[in-house]
This record gives C-alpha cells, structure tokens and sequence, in this order.
C-alpha cells in the first residue's frame, strides 16, 4: 500500500473512464476572488470505486459538480468515455452520469417508483422497459415493498437508497455520490455503506465518492484521492489493497483499520499544515 505523490496519478490507465487534468475552479462573490481547486489531476478506471476525502471547504463538492457538467473549470479538462472535454453543448442529454447530493432530492408528489422512474420517463423510453428497471432497481436497493410509498413517508436512509436507485436507472457511465449518507445516524450511515458495497460488487459501476469518514472510504474503495484544505489539491492517493468481494465484518478487521489510520493521519497532516495558511487565497476581484 503505497502513497503515490499527485504527479504519479496522472498516468492514464488503458481503460480510464474518467480523466481530470489541471483542473483549477474559481468563484467570484463579495469577498473577491476564491480559489477553490488548483491544479488537480487523476484519473478513474472503468469499473474502478474511488473515494474522494478532504477537510471541509477544500472543493470536494465543486469537484463532482465539475465533472457533472454544471459548471466550468477556470482552466483544465475534464472526459468521461471517449466523449471528449465536458462543454455547455453536451450538458444537455447528460445520461452518462448519475448524480446524488448529500440530501435525498426526492419529488414529495411522486411514489418512490415513479421518483425512480424519472429520468427514464423523461428520456421517452417505453413504459415495460420502464416498469421492469425500476423493479429490479427498487430489489436491488432493497425497497421492492415501498415502490407505491411517498418520500413523506420513508427515513432518511430510505429516501437516500431511492435517490441512488434513481441515479442508476439509466446504467450511468459513471456514478457521482456526493456525501450520500452525510445526513443519517452512525449505525444507519454504516448500514447504507454496506448497501451500497452489495450494490456495487453486483453491478461494478465506475463511482466517485465523496466522503469525510475514512473507515467507509476504506471498506468501498479501491483508491482514496486526498484533497489539501482550499483551494483544494491532489496531496495523496492511497490505495486500498483489500481484496474483493469485500464484506462487511472487514469494518473491524485489523487491515482495513490500517487503512483508515492511514488516511486519518495524511488528512490530519495536511489539516494542520494549512491552517496556518488560511485566508491568503482570496485574489483580489479582476
Ligand atoms: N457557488 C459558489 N459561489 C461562491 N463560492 C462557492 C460556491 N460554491 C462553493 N464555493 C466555495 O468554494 C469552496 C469549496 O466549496 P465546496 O462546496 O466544493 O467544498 P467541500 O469540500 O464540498 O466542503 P464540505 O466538505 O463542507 O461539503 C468553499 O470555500 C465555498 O465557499
Ligand atoms: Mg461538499
């Protein structure tokens, strides 16, 4: 298990689904000039599971955004596929990418089925072909019972399962989660980790995740991308190393605690370089 320094994480993999280079990202409000991300460059693989960590502020959520097309690097690029550099022109039919936000996204007036169904739906597909994905969505979330339900009505790990069986309705090229159990209690954010692991050694999409918590970084991912506090940078990227199918009982086992140590101490050690840096990168407005 070893850190690669930034640079060695530029190399592209035959099979690199998702590729960051130079990626800088600004945002101009009052204050002035903020600098959110600097330079940041790797890559994911096809079918690859990478986890996204980094003290809050540092541009994590930025970062997904970037790559989902919603707003536009200050300098850089971005490809997914072989789709080429993201451009307003192609944000359109952005089916490639599903995308889940911290808080559960839920249309309060449609049923769970039919808040599944939703992106399908607007793409014209057929009803059947609609009706047979979404069941076999909401059995693979574990929420075959609840398809006629209201989001009122389910927790908040429930309605965060239905905003990824909703995200994977389309077999996204790439999956983008951004802090997707943020929200819930330490025993049910580690029960939805455990979900989304049998999700995704059932189905193996390529996903980037952002989280905070190390220990659910370690059981999920193959590689672990480690942002500097703002404006964020590439300091680290560790490898996970730990065999898959990856069960559950890993979470107390001596490796995969190694792992959480190690990512707990280079978050820490660049935490506390950094303070005493804070506030030198607001420019001034051009
Ligand atoms: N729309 C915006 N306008 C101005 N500044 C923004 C905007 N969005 C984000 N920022 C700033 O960019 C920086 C990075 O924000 P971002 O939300 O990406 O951080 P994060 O790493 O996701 O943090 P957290 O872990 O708290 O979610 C922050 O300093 C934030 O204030
Ligand atoms: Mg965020």
């Amino acid at each position: 298990m070893a850190d690669h320094a930034a640079s060695s994480a530029l190399g592209e993999q035959p099979g690199t689904l998702l590729r960051i280079s130079d990626v800088s990202a600004q945002f101009t409000s009052r204050l002035g000039r903020l600098d959110a991300l600097e330079s940041v460059t790797f890559s994911v693989a096809r079918g690859e599971f990478v986890c996204l960590i980094g003290p809050s502020g540092c541009g994590k959520s930025t970062l997904l955004r970037l790559v989902a097309g919603l707003i536009e690097p200050a300098s850089g690029e971005i490809v997914v596929g072989r789709a080429g550099p993201l451009t307003p022109a192609k944000r359109g039919g952005k089916r490639s990418i599903g995308l889940v936000f911290q808080e559960p996204t839920l249309l309060p007036w449609r049923t769970v089925a039919a808040n599944v169904a939703l992106p399908l739906a607007l793409s014209g597909s057929r009803r059947d072909d609609v009706d047979r994905r979404v069941a076999e969505l909401l059995g693979l979330v574990g929420l075959s019972d609840f398809a006629g339900e209201y989001p009122a009505n389910l927790s908040g790990g429930m309605a965060q399962r239905v905003s990824i069986a909703r995200a994977l309705c389309q077999d996204p090229q790439l999956l983008l989660l951004d802090e997707p159990f943020g929200a819930l209690d330490a025993l049910t954010r580690e029960h939805m980790a455990v979900e989304l692991l049998r999700i995704w050694e059932r189905s193996q999409p390529t996903v980037l995740m952002v989280t905070h918590n190390v220990e659910e970084a370690a059981l999920l991912s193959d590689r672990v991308v480690v942002l500097s506090p703002r404006p964020g940078r590439v300091t680290a990227v560790v490898e996970v190393g730990l065999p898959r199918p990856r069960t559950p009982d890993l979470l107390m086992g001596a490796p995969l605690q190694a792992v959480a140590k190690r990512l707990r101490k280079t978050l820490a050690h660049k935490q506390s370089a950094v303070v005493e840096d804070r506030g030198r990168s607001y420019g001034e407005v051009s």
